[in-house]
C-alpha cells in the first residue's frame, strides 16, 4: 500500500531546495519530519513548531542523535509562525492530527490550521512547495480537511497548482494536499 508520508516528502523534492534553504515543519510531533527536512538543508535552517513540550523534547533528542543543529524549535501554535519566520521559505510540511504515543485529545484544530496554512502560503517563495497530510478518520480531522479543501480551491490557478491526493476506495484514509507556488 502507498505510504502517503513518503509520497509527501518525495513531492517536496520538486522544490528548488538548496543546502542553505529555509524550510518549515509546522507540526514537529516526534521529529521524524523535522529530521528529514533538516537533512536537506545542512547549511540552511528549519523552523519547527508544536504546542506540546514532549514534541520539542523528542525532536531535540532525535536531532542531537543525528548531529543536526540547523533547526529552530518553537513551542507555539503554527498560526503564529509569521512572528518567528521573517524570511521566505522554500518548502514546508503540515502533518496534522495528534502526537503519536501521546494524549489523543491534543490535536490540530480547524481554525488555527486554516489560518496557519494561509500564513505558510504567504511565506512561501515563488517556486516553493507545501504539503499537508490530513487525517479525516476523526471528526475534527474530517472538518479540517473539508475546510482546507474549500479554502484552497479558491486560490488563483494562475499563481498556484493545488492538488488533493486521496485513496478513493477508503474515504476515511489519510490524504495529501500539495501546494505549488508558481515561479513567475
Ligand atoms: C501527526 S503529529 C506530527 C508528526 C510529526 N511531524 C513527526 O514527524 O513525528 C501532529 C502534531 O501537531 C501538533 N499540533 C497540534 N496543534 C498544533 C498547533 N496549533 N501548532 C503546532 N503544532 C500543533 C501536535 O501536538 C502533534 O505533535
Amino acid at each position: 500500500m502507498i505510504k502517503l508520508l513518503d509520497f509527501a516528502k518525495n513531492f517536496l523534492k520538486q522544490a528548488d531546495i538548496k543546502p542553505d534553504s529555509v524550510l518549515a515543519d509546522f507540526t514537529m510531533g516526534n521529529g521524524y519530519d523535522t529530521l528529514y527536512l533538516a537533512s536537506l538543508v545542512p547549511n540552511g535552517k528549519v523552523y519547527a513548531f508544536d504546542i506540546q513540550t514532549d514534541a520539542l523534547i523528542n525532536t531535540k533528542a532525535r536531532l542531537d542523535k543525528a548531529g543536526l543543529k540547523n533547526v529552530v524549535l518553537i513551542k507555539d501554535s503554527h498560526e503564529n509562525a509569521s512572528r518567528y519566520i521573517k524570511e521566505p521559505i522554500t518548502a514546508g510540511m503540515f502533518n496534522l492530527g495528534y502526537l503519536p504515543g501521546s494524549d489523543k485529545s491534543v490535536h490540530t484544530m480547524h481554525e488555527s490550521t486554516v489560518k496557519a496554512v494561509k500564513e505558510a502560503i504567504n511565506m512561501l517563495k515563488k517556486g516553493g512547495y507545501l504539503v499537508i497530510c490530513v487525517y479525516p478518520g476523526h471528526d475534527e480531522g474530517r472538518l479540517e480537511g473539508k475546510l482546507l479543501l474549500e479554502m484552497l480551491s479558491q486560490y488563483d490557478k494562475k499563481d498556484f497548482c493545488i492538488t488533493h491526493f486521496h485513496i478513493i476506495n477508503s474515504p476515511d484514509a489519510s490524504f495529501i494536499i500539495t501546494i505549488e507556488k508558481y515561479n513567475k
